[in-house]
């Protein structure tokens, strides 16, 4: 498998994450950033990581030296023209998504297979804004990709076996454990960890407990490593927002009604770590 080449378009959080990933199992990576400013920094991001890791005695000089040698960034998605595989991991909004995905049909070999990393979007949409139907694959990794061993694999009703087989080889090739899960809203994990934030955010409005209390008995009576709300912050107060209402709207589901409390808290900024406050104060 290393002797394919990967592309991926977006050097955020994930994208930046993922092309580590990549580049470590000795894939040939590269990376698109709409600007040079934006590409320098997620560059510099995936070499800060790689250091760490050499502090940390996790990898050597030359392992990290090697994997930042097979990294190559860009601005212009023409650079994607000899990938057998591109990972679209630009910001979750359908347009853009589906422009991206067009452009990569235009540039890409014929057999190249085109994946999204998307958390909740349709990926047989993205796959219809391309004429390569049957190879069109949701790759979905989780934060952070060198840490989080799970990748769902998105099969939409127009995928092929050879697609899907290409897909869980891969995966496993970078060390993760791939699950083939529908092409639904949220998938397996988030539909799942949709539900359950909004529960404890009901049960926290409704004066059911106190937030302290919440997380504190899903921690010890759960084993969880944080509790709904922490990670509700941690995640972002917005994105848990955007997540319910693109899944309600496909599901028409209840569970998935995003609660007032969480609403009045994005429209006040209090949208967690990132700013500093949201069901908890970070301020300090
Ligand atoms: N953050 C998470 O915890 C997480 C987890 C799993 C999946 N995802 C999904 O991964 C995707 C990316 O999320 P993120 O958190 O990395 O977002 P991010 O905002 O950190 O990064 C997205 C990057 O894509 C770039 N971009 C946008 N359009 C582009 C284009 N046309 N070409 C090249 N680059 C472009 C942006 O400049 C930005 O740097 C989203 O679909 C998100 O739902 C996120």
């Amino acid at each position: 498998m290393p002797s394919k080449k990967v592309g991926v378009v977006g050097c955020g959080t994930m994208g930046a994450g993922i092309v580590q990933v990549c580049a470590q199992s000795g894939y040939p990576v590269v990376v698109s950033e709409i600007n040079q400013e934006l590409l320098n920094k997620g560059l510099a991001s995936i070499s800060t990581a790689l250091s760490r890791g050499v502090e940390r005695g996790r990898l050597s000089q030359e392992d990290k030296d090697a994997a930042l040698g097979r990294i190559k960034g860009t601005t212009s998605i023409k650079d994607f023209a000899d990938c057998d595989l591109v990972i679209e991991v630009a910001i979750e909004n359908m347009e853009i998504k589906k422009k991206v995905f067009a452009e990569l049909d235009a540039t890409c070999p014929e057999n190249a297979i085109l994946a999204s990393n998307t958390s909740v979007l349709s990926v047989t949409e993205m796959a219809m804004a391309t004429r390569r139907l049957d190879r069109v694959v949701g790759l979905h990794f989780f934060n952070p990709p060198p840490v989080m061993q799970l990748v769902e694999i998105v099969r939409t009703i127009l995928v092929s076996e050879e697609t899907l087989e290409f897909s869980r080889e891969f995966a496993k090739s970078l060390g993760k454990t791939p699950v083939v899960v529908p092409d639904t809203p949220g998938f397996i994990v988030n539909r799942l960890l949709l539900s359950f934030i909004l529960n404890a955010i009901r049960m926290l409005e409704s004066g059911v407990a106190s937030k302290e209390d919440i997380d504190t008995a899903i921690t010890l009576g759960l084993n969880h490593p944080i509790g709904p709300l922490a990670l509700a912050d941690l995640v972002g107060n917005d994105i848990i927002l955007f997540m319910a209402e693109g899944v309600y709207q496909n599901l028409s589901d209840h569970q998935f009604i995003a609660p007032t409390l969480l609403r009045r808290m994005v429209s006040a900024g209090q949208l967690g770590r990132k700013t500093g406050k949201g069901f908890y104060d970070y301020k300090k």
